[in-house]
């Protein structure tokens, strides 16, 4: 890598990083478990044979894709996602959660916003922008309209000015209400839901591993968790692993059961 940001602090806003900094070691160790629909691994995929092929598109005056926006329900693997880009691109990850920068005064949104997006300029990285929702809300819908939208206007601005060999991922919860102006920018697009039956599968089996389990119990649990988000799915299968240990026996379908039902004391059962 020719140009490095390593020497270059991270940008502040009122003495507070407004970012955090993830080695691509640290991003490679945190998605060992991931689990792709096979439609946003396609897209993944072609993603990193688009970075690889980098001297073909511009030979072929096609610009490469750089800026991704994930949406979809908590706990589905969106922020997992940018760590995933980051580790397979052998890139520092930069998170931002834009809540963080907004609640500035006026206009210092914006600024706020151009010192980020400078800094991801000045050596190759993902920037990956948590929350987006909060300030790409569509204009008219604000309370704090005005400052709302000179944010949006400069976030539109850093948008089409982020040509560099850096990465831009932002994430959302909210679809609708992102502006139709800022949601055009993007050219990759990856939609995020509640895990299918196959991709339950996938994940019990990566979240149980070696541990010790009576037959059949994976599929138990992989229909008893229909409605889960990988999230739920993963603090239910640890709760039943430490039952498990407290037992000292292997991992059953009562250890699963009881942490499933612990992990909603309320009666809230998502599929119900
Ligand atoms: N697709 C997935 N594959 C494997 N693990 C997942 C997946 N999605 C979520 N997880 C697990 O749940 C945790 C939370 O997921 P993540 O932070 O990616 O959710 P998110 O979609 O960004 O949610 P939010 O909208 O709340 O930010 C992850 O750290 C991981 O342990
Ligand atoms: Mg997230």
């Amino acid at each position: 890598m020719s140009k490095s940001n390593a020497n270059s602090r991270l940008p502040r806003s009122k003495g507070i990083d407004m970012a955090t900094l993830y080695t691509p070691k640290e991003c490679a160790k945190k998605v060992k478990r991931i689990v792709l629909t096979p439609d946003n691994r396609r897209i993944v995929e072609e993603f990193m044979t688009i970075m690889g092929m980098k001297a073909q598109f511009e030979e072929h005056d096609v610009p490469i894709p750089n800026k991704l926006v994930l949406y979809g329900p908590p706990g589905t693997g969106k922020t997992l996602t940018a760590f995933y880009v980051a580790a397979r691109l052998e890139l520092p990850l930069i998170t931002v959660r834009l809540d963080a920068i907004i609640h500035s005064h006026l206009g210092e949104t914006g600024s706020n916003m151009r010192k980020i997006f400078d800094y991801a300029k000045g050596a190759p990285c993902v920037l990956f922008l948590d929350e987006f929702d909060a300030i790409a809300r569509t204009r008219e819908t604000n309370d704090e309209v005005k400052e709302m939208a000179r944010a949006v206007n400069s976030l539109l601005q850093c948008l089409d000015e982020f040509d560099c060999d850096s990465i831009l991922i932002a994430a959302t919860n909210l679809e609708a209400e992102l502006d139709q102006a800022v949601w055009r920018r993007f050219d990759t697009k990856m939609t995020y839901g509640m895990p299918d039956e196959t991709s339950r599968q996938q994940f019990i089996a990566r979240l149980v591993g070696e541990f010790a389990h009576e037959d059949g119990l994976q599929q138990q649990a992989a229909d008893m968790l229909t409605g889960s988000s990988f999230a739920d799915m993963e603090q239910i299968v640890l709760k039943a692993k430490r039952k498990a240990i407290i037992d000292s026996r292997p991992m059953c379908w009562t250890h699963m059961e009881e942490a499933y039902r612990e992990y909603h004391p309320m009666g809230v059962i998502a599929h119900s």
